[in-house]
């Protein structure tokens, strides 16, 4: 087993390198099956999702060469069969992004869904269904195994969804961007990852417009072939960067951003008296006085962002006063709050909100981490906090975050990592 052991009260100084965005590659990575030739892919961060499903694209029969550690040449133009029901699968959410990528491709899907929620509450993905159902699949769910069919292709159709899901209008958008005619994905959710997947597809010959507004319009075409993308910079991972030096006191300059995509953190950690300044492509963090609480609720974007709730109210842990952190997004995901009160915060979480009363000081302990941002939240704790942290659990935050511990220590964060003999086996829950 590995943990992070970390040496708290360190002030972070210096520049921070944001890597590609974990959410648009696990998108982009499966949309490569829709394309007949070479898909160049560029800035992927290296995560262990990512390898998850290059590997599970190798599986199905796809050609992927390694141009560097973060480029890679994907050519899906032998993959023959529609199945994709490895165990692996059931290790990342993402998984379902080869129900549109296979319906798009071939007409049918037959694809294991990931395990249960690691967070807490149910990923429902009737949304999913109730899309490709209307373009025309018979979808099923039988032993953990999504099968759709169409017997030719999907047929375009108006779909309204009933909750602003990122993943379905994913999807959808995937299926429809080879199926007959044209779609309309309404209440679609608008988060910078769609918009990525979307000017990927166009690149590659698709015909989608609207993304990053409510509604998106996909004109089916009849084939894509290849070409080159670069990913954008992942905002989690930069928001979390952002929540560390606001926690911790210091000033770093977090590059290769893009400031637009971090308005909702930027404007909230402004309120809590941390100075953010926008640059072109980078943004610089500074904090020197005492933080402020505040009140946040989390929503689709633009609103401040679900999968930075863990690790803001950690810092607010130590803000003056008291705040509220209400979830607006999923039923529940405050299971680390339990880690957080054994290093002495005083946190209430009542339904989806938290009451979270500032404490001077945190104190190192003995924690672990039950999901990736969850997992992202405890490093920060265990930064900010007096004396030793030992944090478990640690596979969860190498899923999703690339270098933390590199990055971290580089900006001055006493952090590393051990290996403890008597391993465990694996837990097989997804992150993201
Ligand atoms: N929902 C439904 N039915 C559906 C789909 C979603 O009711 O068919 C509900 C969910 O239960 C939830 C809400 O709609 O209450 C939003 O879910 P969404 O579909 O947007 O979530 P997701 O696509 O499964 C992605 C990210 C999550 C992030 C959410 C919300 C990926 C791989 N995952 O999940 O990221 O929290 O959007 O922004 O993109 C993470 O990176 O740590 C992570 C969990």
């Amino acid at each position: 087993m590995t943990k992070y052991v970390i040496n708290g009260g360190n002030q972070l100084y210096g520049e921070v390198e944001i890597s590609g965005a974990k959410n648009a590659a696990v998108a982009i990575i499966p949309a490569a099956l829709m394309v007949n030739g070479v898909c160049r892919i560029e800035n992927l961060p290296q995560i262990s999702d990512v390898v998850t499903l290059l590997n599970i694209l190798k599986e199905m029969g796809a050609d992927i060469r390694a141009v560097n550690k973060r480029t890679v040449d994907i050519d899906c133009t032998r993959v023959r069969t529609a199945r994709a029901t490895f165990d692996m699968m059931r290790r990342i959410r993402a998984s379902y992004y080869l129900i549109g990528a296979l319906l798009g491709r071939f007409g049918n899907a037959y694809v294991a869904m990931p395990g249960g929620c690691n967070f807490g509450g149910v990923r429902p993905i009737d949304q999913h269904i109730k899309g490709f159902t209307a373009m025309g699949a018979h979808v099923s769910v039988k032993n953990g195994v999504v099968s759709a069919e169409t017997g030719k292709t999907l047929r375009g159709a108006t779909v309204y969804l009933d909750v602003v899901s990122v993943g379905a209008t994913i999807n959808l958008m995937l299926g429809a961007a080879l199926a007959e005619g044209n779609t309309y994905i309404e209440n679609a959710a608008k988060e910078p990852h769609i918009v990525d997947l979307a000017n990927f597809l166009n690149s590659m010959g698709a015909d989608i417009r609207g993304a990053g507004t409510n509604v998106i319009k996909i004109r089916g075409v009849r084939k894509m072939s290849g070409g080159f993308y670069s990913i954008i910079p992942d905002q989690i991972e930069a928001g979390t960067y952002m929540a560390a030096v606001a926690g911790a006191g210091g000033r770093v300059v977090i590059k290769d951003v893009i400031p637009k995509h971090l308005e909702g953190i930027s404007s909230k950690l402004r309120e809590m008296g941390v100075t953010v300044v926008d640059l072109e492509d980078s943004i610089i963090v500074q904090r020197t006085d005492p933080l402020l609480k505040t009140n946040i609720k989390t929503m689709p974007y633009p609103g401040f962002p679900t999968d930075m709730q863990p690790q803001i109210s950690t810092i607010l842990c130590l803000a003056s006063g008291t705040s509220t952190v209400t979830e607006g997004v999923w039923d529940n995901r405050f299971r680390y709050v339990d880690e957080l009160s054994k290093m002495g915060s005083s946190i209430r979480v009542s339904g989806r909100t938290a009451i979270i009363e500032g404490v001077p000081h945190l104190t190192g302990a003995p924690i672990k981490a039950s999901d990736l941002r969850a997992g992202a939240a405890l490093v920060i704790a265990g930064i900010c906090a007096h004396g030793e942290t030992q944090l478990e659990g640690v596979s969860y935050i190498e899923r999703g975050y690339e270098k933390m511990i590199q990055k971290l220590s580089a900006l001055g964060a006493d952090i590393k990592t051990i290996y403890v003999p008597d391993e465990p086996l694996a837990e097989e829950q997804e992150a993201g």
